[in-house]
C-alpha cells in the first residue's frame, strides 16, 4: 500500500504532548495505566501499546495475557477523540494475531467497532476500525455479526474513501462477507456494484485483486450480474482483458466474465452489444499461455448450457477452438479439446468442427506425450464421433483408430474408458469395424475387461459388443482369453457395468464355441444368481441367458423345463432331470462317472446312425484301424468330448466310466427307430397324421397303452432300475427303454420329431410328467374357405396314443397333471 500523508490533526496532537513518560515502562506497567483516569496517560499507554504490538506477533500475544484487551476494548468509545484513534490503533494492530482474534471473539466489541465507522470520525479511526474488521471477518461468527451490527452499507460508502488504506480493508471485510450466501446479495441491494467496478481502476493492484476477487463471488448471483451489466461491468472486464499492462488480472477478470456469460439472458445482451467478439478476439490473441488456456476454460463453462452453445456456435467458436489445436502449449490445447467436449451436444458444431479439419488435429494429438492431454482428446473424440457417422469416418481417415487402440493399453483410466467409447461409436461402420478388429482390438480389450475401474468397463464392454458382431472377431476375441473376464463381469453390482457384460455376452453367444466356452465359465450359473435378484435381473440378463441355453438344449432343458419348437434336438442330448436351485449342471461325462444310485436315470439321446455298420471293436485288425478312426472322427465329431477321451483309451485296463459312456453311444435301438420313422411315417400325406402315428410309434417302444388308473401297476421303475444296473451307469440311452412313461416317451417324441423335421415342444410337468405340445390348422379348409388359425394341441403318448388333446381342454390338463 502506498505511503500516505498522515493527518495533521494526528501530527499536531502528537506534538501538544510531552516526551512520552511511559515510555521505557515494562508492557505490563502501561497495560495497567490503560485503567487510569487521566487521558494523556491514556493516549501514552495507547501509544506505547501500539508501537510495542507492531513490533511481533510475541507482544501481541504477551500483551494478550497482559489483559491488555479489555481496557482496550472500553478506551475505543472513550469520549476522548484521542483516547479513541489510539485505542483503536492499538487494537487494530493487535486484532492482527489470531490468539487476539480468538479472544475478541468473546467480547462483544463488533457494534462498537462499527460505531467508529461514522462519518463523524477521522481517517484514521476509520483506518483501524476497518482493518479491525479485516481480521475479524475471517470468522464466520464475527462475520454474522457485522452483518446483524448493519455493518455492510457502511463498509460500501468507505470503498469510496478518499484514504487507500480504508479502501483497502472495507474492500477485504466484504471480500470475507461475501463468502457467504446473505452477504452476496446484500452488496448488490445496497448499491455495491458501482463502488466495485470504480475500484477496478484503483493503482494499488491489491486493491484491484480484492475487487475482482470479490465480483467473482457476487456475480454467481443473478441480480446482481444484471445489475452488474446495466453498470458496464462487461466493457470494464473487457478494457482489462485488452490492457496487456493488466495482464496479471487477466485470469480473475476471466473468471468473472464466465460468471457473466452463465446465463444465457445475460449471454444474449453482451453478445449483442459485441461482447463476444471481443473475448474470441482476447482469446486468439496470442499471450501469456496460462491466461489463454484459463480463457479457453471459461468458454468451456459457458458452453455448459445449450442457449449458449447455440450462440458460441453462431460466433464460431469452432474456428477459435480448431487455431487453439496446434498452439504449442500443452494446457492451451487440453482446455480446447475440454471445450470441444462440451461443445459436442450442439450437433451443428461437431460437424463443423470437421469441415474446419479440427479432426485432424485431435487425432495428431493422440501421440502426445501428455497424459493430461491425451485423456482430453480421446475424450473430444468419444464426443465427436457419438451418433455421428461423417466424424467417425473422419477419425478414421486420420488413422485415428490405430492409435486408440493402442491407447486401450494405457494406464489412465479415463483415456481407456474414453478410446474404448470412441471404437465403440466408430464400428457401428463395417469397414472401420474391420479395420479397428485388424489392429488387434479384441486382445486390446481383453486387459480393460479385468479393470476396476467402472467407466473402463462400462465402456469396454460396450465397445466390445458392438466389435464383437462377426464369428471371426468372437473367435479372437476366445483366442486372446476375453472371455473369462468377460464372464467374470457378471459377478458384478453394478448395475450399468453388468447391463453391458449382458449385452456383450448375448452377442458373443451367437457362435456354438464362445457360447460353450462362456458355459464353462460358469456364465449359466452367474445368470441363474442374477436371475434370481429381482434387483439385478433385466431383460438383457434373461437374453443373455437365452442365447447361451440356446447352445446347450441339455441345460436349457434342466433349467428351464421347457424346450421350443426351434430348439432341435441332436446328438449328445441328455435330460439330467430338473435343475436343482443354483446348482452347477454337471457334464455327462461326470454323470456317467458317478456311483449308481437310487435316483432318476439320466437319459441320453444319440440317433448316429453310422455306429451300425461301425460298431467299435478296439482288437480289429491293423489295416482297418485307419478307416475305423476316420469313421469315429466323423461320429464323435459331434460329441468332442467322447472323442477326445476315446483317444487316451487303453485296451489293457478295465473299462473305465468314460469307455462305458462311448460303448453305449450305440444306441441301436435308437436308429431302428428312427430308421422306421423314416420309412413309415415321413410318407404320411397329413400332418396330424404324421403326429398321431409317430405318438403310437413311441408308445410301442415304451411298453403300450397304459390305463389312467392302472398307472400305478406299470412297471417302469423296476425296469429303470434294471436298465441302470446292467450297464452299471445313471445314465442310460432311451431307446433301451422298453417301459417308460410321460417323461421317456415326451422326450422320445421330440427327439423324433425333431429327427424328421416336424416340429412339437417338450415340457417338464411335476412329478415326472412331462408333454409336447403340437401346432396343427383346425377345422376342415373345404366348408370355410378362409384358412383357419393353427390351433394347440397335447400329444397323448399314454393312454389313448395318437389322440391329440386340445390344450387347455379337461383332456389335456388332465394329462399334464396329477
Ligand atoms: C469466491 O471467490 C474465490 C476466488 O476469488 C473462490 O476461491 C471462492 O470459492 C468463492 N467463494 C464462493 C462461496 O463462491
Ligand atoms: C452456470 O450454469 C450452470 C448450468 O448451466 C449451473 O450449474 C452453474 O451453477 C452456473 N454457475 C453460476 C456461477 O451461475
Ligand atoms: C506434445 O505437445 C507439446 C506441446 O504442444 C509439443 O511440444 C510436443 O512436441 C508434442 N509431442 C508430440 C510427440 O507430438
Ligand atoms: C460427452 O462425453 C461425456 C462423458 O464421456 C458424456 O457424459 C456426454 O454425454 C457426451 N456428450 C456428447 C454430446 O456425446
Ligand atoms: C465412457 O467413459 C467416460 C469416462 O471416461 C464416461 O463419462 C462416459 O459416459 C462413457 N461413454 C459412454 C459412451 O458410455
Ligand atoms: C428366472 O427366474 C424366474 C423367476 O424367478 C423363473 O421363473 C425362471 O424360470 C428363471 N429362469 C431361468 C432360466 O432360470
Ligand atoms: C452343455 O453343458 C454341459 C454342462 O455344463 C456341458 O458339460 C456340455 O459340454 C455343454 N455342451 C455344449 C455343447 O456346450
Ligand atoms: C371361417 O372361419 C373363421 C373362423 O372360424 C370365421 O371367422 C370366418 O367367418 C369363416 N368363413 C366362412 C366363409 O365361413
Amino acid at each position: 500500500m502506498g505511503k500516505k500523508v498522515r493527518k495533521e490533526s494526528e501530527t499536531s496532537c502528537k506534538e501538544t504532548f510531552e516526551p512520552l513518560p511511559v515510555e521505557g515502562k515494562n508492557p505490563a506497567t502501561v497495560v495497567l495505566l490503560l485503567s487510569s483516569p487521566e487521558e494523556d496517560i491514556l493516549v501514552k499507554a495507547c501509544e506505547a501499546i501500539h508501537t510495542f504490538a507492531e513490533k511481533g506477533d510475541e507482544n501481541k500475544v504477551s500483551l494478550l495475557g497482559l489483559g491488555a484487551l479489555e481496557p482496550l476494548c472500553q478506551l475505543i468509545s472513550h469520549s476522548n477523540k484521542l483516547v479513541r484513534r489510539t485505542a483503536l490503533m492499538a487494537l487494530g494492530i493487535m486484532a492482527t494475531n489470531s490468539d487476539v482474534k480468538s479472544a475478541l471473539k468473546k467480547i462483544d466489541v463488533i457494534p462498537s467497532i462499527i460505531d467508529k465507522l461514522s462519518l463523524e470520525e477521522d481517517v484514521v479511526v476509520h483506518e483501524y476500525a476497518t482493518l479491525c474488521l479485516a481480521s475479524l471477518s475471517v470468522d464466520f461468527v464475527c462475520k454474522v455479526q457485522i452483518f446483524d451490527s448493519k455493518g455492510l452499507p457502511t463498509l460500501i460508502q468507505l470503498l469510496s474513501s478518499p484514504d487507500p488504506d480504508v479502501k483497502k480493508n472495507s474492500l477485504e471485510t466484504i471480500f470475507n462477507m461475501v463468502q457467504d450466501f446473505q452477504s452476496r446479495q446484500a452488496v448488490h441491494e445496497l448499491g455495491g456494484i458501482p463502488q466495485l467496478l470504480e475500484l477496478l481502476k484503483s493503482d494499488f493492484p491489491v486493491i484491484q485483486h480484492l475487487a475482482l476477487k470479490t465480483l467473482q463471488n457476487v456475480t454467481t448471483d443473478k441480480d446482481t450480474r444484471n445489475t452488474f451489466r446495466e453498470e458496464q461491468g462487461f466493457e470494464r472486464l473487457m478494457d482489462i482483458l485488452s490492457n496487456t499492462d493488466f495482464s496479471d488480472l487477466h485470469i480473475e477478470a476471466l473468471q468473472v466474465v464466465a460468471n457473466c456469460l452463465n446465463d444465457s439472458e445475460s449471454f444474449q445482451l453482451i453478445h449483442q452489444d459485441g461482447g463476444l467478439t471481443r473475448l474470441m478476439e482476447f482469446i486468439i490473441t496470442p499471450d501469456i499461455t496460462e491466461i489463454q488456456s484459463c480463457a479457453v476454460k471459461c468458454i468451456a463453462r459457458v458452453a455448459q448450457s445449450a442457449e449458449n452453445r447455440k450462440l458460441l456456435h453462431k460466433q464460431n467458436v469452432e474456428k477459435v477452438l480448431v487455431e487453439l489445436l496446434s498452439v504449442s502449449d500443452v494446457s492451451v490445447k487440453t482446455a480446447s479439446c475440454q471445450a470441444v467436449s462440451k461443445m459436442s451436444f450442439h450437433l451443428a458444431c461437431k460437424d463443423r468442427f470437421r469441415d474446419l479439419g479440427g479432426i485432424p488435429a485431435v487425432v495428431q494429438l493422440l501421440n502426445n506425450e501428455s497424459l493430461v492431454l491425451r485423456e482430453a482428446a480421446t475424450h473430444a473424440l468419444s464426443n465427436l464421433t457419438h451418433g455421428n457417422k461423417l466424424n467417425a469416418f473422419a477419425v478414421y481417415e486420420a488413422g485415428g483408430h490405430e492409435i486408440l487402440v493402442q491407447q486401450l493399453c494405457g494406464n489412465c483410466a479415463g483415456t481407456v474408458a474414453n478410446s474404448a467409447a470412441t471404437l465403440g461409436n466408430m464400428a457401428g461402420q463395417g469397414v472401420i469395424r474391420c479395420s479397428i478388429l485388424s489392429h488387434g482390438a479384441m486382445q486390446a480389450l481383453v486387459e480393460p475387461l479385468k479393470s476396476t475401474n467402472v467407466q473402463v468397463l462400462i465402456n469396454t464392454t460396450q465397445c466390445l459388443a458392438m466389435l464383437a458382431c462377426d464369428t471371426e472377431a468372437r473367435a479372437e476375441l476366445q483366442t486372446a482369453g476375453g472371455l473369462q473376464p468377460l464372464v467374470n463381469l457378471l459377478r458384478s453390482y453394478h448395475k450399468e457395468v453388468l447391463h453391458n457384460a449382458c449385452l456383450a455376452i448375448n452377442v458373443c453367444a451367437s457362435d456354438g464355441p464362445t457360447a460353450v466356452e462362456m458355459c464353462k465359465f460358469g456364465a449359466v450359473e452367474l445368470l441363474q444368481e442374477i436371475n434370481q435378484s429381482v434387483k439385478r435381473r433385466s431383460s438383457v440378463s434373461k437374453l443373455a441367458m437365452t442365447s447361451l441355453l440356446n447352445s446347450n438344449l441339455s441345460v436349457k432343458y434342466s433349467l428351464t423345463g421347457h424346450l421350443s419348437s426351434t430348439d432341435i434336438i441332436s446328438d449328445g442330448f441328455y435330460d439330467a432331470g430338473k435343475a436343482c436351485g443354483g446348482q452347477r449342471i454337471l457334464s455327462l461325462e461326470e454323470l456317467s462317472e458317478q456311483p449308481v444310485n437310487q435316483q432318476r436315470p439320466i437319459i441320453f439321446v444319440n440317433t448316429a446312425a453310422e455306429e451300425i455298420v461301425d460298431a467299435p471293436d478296439e482288437s480289429q485288425s491293423n489295416e482297418l484301424e485307419t478307416d475305423t478312426s476316420s469313421k469315429r472322427d466323423r461320429r464323435t465329431s459331434r460329441t468332442p468330448l467322447l472323442d477326445r477321451k476315446k483317444k487316451q483309451k487303453d485296451e489293457t485296463q478295465p473299462e473305465s466310466p468314460t469307455e462305458k459312456l462311448w460303448k453305449m453311444m450305440d444306441d441301436v435301438s435308437l436308429q431302428l427307430l428312427v430308421k422306421e420313422v423314416k420309412e413309415s411315417i415321413l410318407p404320411l400325406s397329413e400332418e396330424r397324421e404324421q403326429y398321431a402315428a409317430l405318438a403310437r410309434l413311441v408308445n410301442e417302444a415304451m411298453g403300450g397303452a397304459v390305463e389312467m388308473e392302472k398307472l400305478h401297476e406299470f412297471p417302469w421303475m423296476l425296469h429303470l432300475s434294471e436298465l441302470k444296473f446292467q450297464l452299471q451307469s445313471n445314465v442310460v440311452p432311451i431307446g433301451l427303454i422298453r417301459r417308460g412313461i410321460y417323461r421317456h416317451r415326451a422326450l422320445l417324441f421330440k427327439c423324433l420329431v425333431d429327427h424328421i423335421g416336424l416340429s412339437c415342444t417338450l415340457v417338464r410337468g411335476e412329478y415326472n410328467r412331462a408333454w409336447n405340445e403340437v401346432l396343427l390348422f383346425t377345422g376342415n379348409p373345404s366348408s370355410n374357405g378362409s384358412s383357419s388359425l393353427p390351433c394347440r394341441y397335447i400329444v397323448d403318448l399314454m393312454h389313448q396314443p395318437g389322440s391329440l388333446l386340445k390344450a387347455n381342454t379337461p383332456a389335456a390338463v388332465q394329462y399334464q397333471i396329477i
